[in-house]
């Protein structure tokens, strides 16, 4: 069957105000970018004639300026699910303007199934091959692809983008659980092994048109190392060889997941060149720069990831060595790169960085000063739930000493006290292991609070009531309250609340 080709122009035009949008990628990768700049530009028309015009987008996580972004800024967005990092689309969820609904990564697919994010007119996929059957050769990204297109009622729009190469075939693993009661097991056993397909097939009658374009992935850069990320990095790795070398990691040592941002990225680079380090393999939703080098000196065994989330730079360089890469990397759809299943299975290390972390081992990986949406919560708890060992690493302070990350109780909570292993941050590692909460508390704050504010923190557990977890409800907030109110956490009295 050959398929018409369209401009991005007459597909947006198909798009109608109430539409739901889902989208391939995962980040920025292998999200498509021509389509929604001119959904953007209808969106901002329809406006100025004082119509109505807003769609809900779904994605696998974030998307880059050319869909959150241009889309937010068009007031275009309606509804929004499930994790973002576009600073224009921030600004507007923070203001309350768009219905934003933040679900677990490995979740979104099902859920989307289920209908519980409506019906799904339209999908959008980005590929880099497209055969007359309608088997489709996705990009950089796993995402929610599969389910989108078999799910999009009224069409599938392909874009098909030159500047992702065909060479990449073969890189890709398609599978499409079966909702309960009929699902299988998902025979993951390795972290590379491959169990589905590396086409997406597409019912042909669905595809309403091919866009063509060649267009650069919005990889995002990140802030380069600092001695902070470089401490916490270093931390990381000397915590995890003393877990080896009595025994608790094998000597094979166990795949890791690292999480997205600057810490991230930093904490994988300390790992992988710190030679006592045994080679590891990465089961991962992200894979960034670090972990590419890291595969090119076979630090890294082999990668299984949602999203190849890399410089363009190092994008071009992947496609241009398959040969070297395509039996190391593995890119899946986002139900199965973040499966709980899979995950206990393997055994992960799993390594994210919070927001704050409070005095009993919770973890607020979204929402600063618990009302403002910082990215969402990405795939951060299906790692840490379900992995072997489940780390949170931290710079001590923010904002230049003036907020604390380590607080008496987080204003917001991602991650339980049961789903938190070990905190890092510069200053050092709480082991939270075995511990009740009162060893939690006192572990965290010898260990991970920045100096400046140890003794504050010693001096809300003097005041707290005595309980399993020890608590001041009065001043459980005080830091945030005083942060809020002055600018600085510094300036918080705990006498103030001691009758
Ligand atoms: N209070 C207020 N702001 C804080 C803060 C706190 N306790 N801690 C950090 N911040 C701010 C930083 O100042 C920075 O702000 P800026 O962008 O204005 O400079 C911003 O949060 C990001 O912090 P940064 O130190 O640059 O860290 P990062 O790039 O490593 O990102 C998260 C940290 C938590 C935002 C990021 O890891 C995230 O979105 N996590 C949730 C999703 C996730 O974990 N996915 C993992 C699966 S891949």
């Amino acid at each position: 069957m050959a398929f018409t080709r369209i401009t991005a122009a007459e597909a947006a035009a198909l798009i109608k105000d109430g539409d739901t949008l889902a989208l391939s990628g995962f980040t920025p990768a292998g999200t498509p970018k021509a389509t929604t700049p001119e959904i953007a530009k209808i969106a901002e028309a329809e406006h100025a004639a004082g119509r109505p015009f807003q769609i809900g987008l779904l994605t696998g996580a974030s998307t880059g300026q050319s869909a959150d972004g241009v889309l937010a800024d068009a007031h275009a967005l309606r509804y929004r699910a499930p994790y973002t990092t576009n600073s224009a689309f921030r600004k507007r969820v923070n203001a309350g303007e768009i219905a934003y609904n933040d679900i677990h990564l490995s979740m979104m697919a099902q859920e989307m199934r289920y209908g519980f994010l409506g019906p799904v007119d339209w999908a959008i996929i980005e590929v880099c091959a497209v055969e007359p059957d309608g088997k489709v050769y996705l990009t950089a990204a796993g995402g929610i692809a599969p389910t989108a297109a078999r799910l999009a009622r009224k069409g599938v729009i392909l874009e098909l983008n030159a500047f992702h190469s065909p060479k990449s075939i073969g890189i890709h693993d398609v599978y499409e659980p079966l909702d309960p009661p009929l699902r299988q097991p998902i025979p993951i056993i390795r972290p590379n092994d491959r169990i589905g397909t590396p086409y997406l097939q597409i019912d042909p009658a669905k595809i309403v048109g091919i866009v063509e374009c060649n267009l650069p992935d919005e990889a995002r850069a990140f802030k380069d190392n600092d001695p902070v990320t470089d401490q916490i990095g270093q931390k990381v790795a000397e915590f995890l060889l003393a877990d080896m070398r009595r025994g608790i990691i094998p000597p094979s040592f166990l795949p890791f997941q690292s999480g997205v941002g600057s810490t991230a990225n930093a904490i994988l680079g300390a790992l992988g060149s710190n030679p006592d380090v045994p080679a590891f393999d990465v089961y991962t939703e992200v894979l960034q720069d670090a972990v590419v080098d890291l595969m090119r000196n076979g630090r890294v065994k082999s990668a299984s990831t949602c999203s190849l989330s890399v410089t363009n730079e190092v994008l071009q360089s992947i496609y241009e060595d398959m040969d070297f890469f395509g039996d190391k990397i593995v890119i899946r759809p986002s139900e199965i790169s973040n499966n709980p299943e899979v995950i206990r299975r393997l055994g992960l290390i799993a390594i994210n960085t919070a927001i704050e972390v409070d005095l009993y081992g919770h973890a607020n990986s979204t929402q600063v000063c618990g009302t403002k949406m910082m990215n969402g919560i990405g795939g951060s708890g299906d790692f840490e739930r379900n992995a072997f060992l489940s780390i949170f690493t931290c710079p001590s302070v923010a904002k230049n000493g003036a907020i604390s990350s380590i607080v008496p109780f987080c204003s917001h909570i991602d991650h339980t006290e049961h789903d938190v292993n070990v905190i890092v941050t510069e200053q050092g590692v709480a082991d939270l292991r075995g511990k009740s909460p009162r060893e939690r508390a006192q572990a965290i704050i010898e260990n991970c609070a920045h100096p400046d504010y140890k003794q504050l923190l010693w001096d809300y557990l003097k005041i707290a009531d005595k309980g399993q977890t020890c608590h001041k409800l009065s001043a459980a907030f005080a830091l945030h309250d005083t942060f809020l109110s002055t600018g600085d956490m510094h300036q918080t009295d705990f006498s103030r609340y001691v009758k």
